[in-house]
């Protein structure tokens, strides 16, 4: 029998994050380990009480550990345009029902990665500051890690500047950190996460399974496609961050494809894209 995949799951919930959260802990090919959150959709306080109501509303208990609250160079930024002013608007959520671990994001992963009797995957859905951080701070963990696969960039254009995708514009260094690792990446570019939409027909399926979560996913899932009709005009909205957990659940969801990746730190227009080396 296959073990399922260690993983740690750092965030900024965020409808998408909240999504992957759920997938995190329900699917059986990954254990969940924890979850650290750093700050991206919304301020750390509210993407970190985020988590915990997402916890509590779907049942999880894993330790979940604040991270960075600003990128590793300038100050954070938000998209309430995006998430609504809570960073999670759009359904009625339970208070957090288990505290917050002592440890910051960088000291949990490296507690969890110590512990762990295998190599553990890293799922960074959100800027990549706390990552960054931990494998300039843990040299000597780099070895127990199988993946780094995240969420953020693109192929092709952004979404937050016409060349930057929000998770890598909202913190670039921390992005080139992780891209100069040397550690074995996947990235879930906008190119892809675009093709995963909550249409009506998956929200009607998610809908008759008639569970409070259920109704809890489709209420957030609506006020996510308000937000990306109003700002991107697109119907049915992309479900971004679960697809860099899905690859590994699955390695046949996409078609992964070994490219070149770097960051730009100082083009004056284009601070922030990937720049990636398929042709
Ligand atoms: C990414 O930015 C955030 O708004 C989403 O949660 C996702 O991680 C998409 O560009
Ligand atoms: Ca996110």
């Amino acid at each position: 029998m296959t073990l399922p995949t260690p993983i740690i799951l750092d965030c900024d919930p965020g409808h998408d994050d909240a999504m992957a959260i759920l997938l995190a802990a329900a699917n059986p090919a990954v254990e969940l380990l924890g979850i650290t959150t750093v700050s991206g959709n919304g301020s750390l306080e509210k993407v970190t009480y985020n988590a915990l109501r997402m916890c509590a509303v779907a049942g999880i208990v894993v330790p979940v550990a604040k991270g960075a609250n600003d990128p590793l160079a300038g100050k954070a930024s938000a998209a309430p345009s995006i998430h609504g002013a809570s960073a999670l608007d759009g359904a009625e959520l339970p208070e957090p029902n288990f505290e917050l671990s002592p440890l910051t994001a960088v000291e949990l992963i490296a507690k969890l990665v110590t512990e762990c009797d295998r190599k553990v995957t890293l799922i960074p859905t959100g800027p990549l500051t706390n990552i960054a951080m931990f494998l300039q701070t843990h040299p000597e963990l780099h070895s127990k890690i199988e993946h780094i696969s995240f969420m953020g960039g693109s192929t092709e254009r952004g979404n937050w500047t016409p060349y930057a995708e929000f998770n890598i514009w909202a913190d670039p260094e921390a992005a080139d950190v992780v891209l100069r690792s040397g550690l074995p990446l996947i990235m879930s570019g906008l190119n892809v996460t675009h093709q995963a939409l909550a249409t009506p027909e998956v929200l009607d399926r998610i809908s008759a399974l008639d569970t409070n979560l259920a109704h809890t996913v489709v209420d957030l899932m609506k006020f996510f496609a308000t937000t990306y009709q109003d700002v991107f005009g697109m119907p049915d909205p992309p479900v971004h961050d679960p697809v860099a957990l899905a690859i590994i659940i699955d390695m046949s969801v996409a078609k992964l494809v070994s490219a070149p990746v770097a960051v730009e730190l100082t083009g004056l227009l284009t601070r922030g894209a990937t720049v990636v080396e398929i042709y």
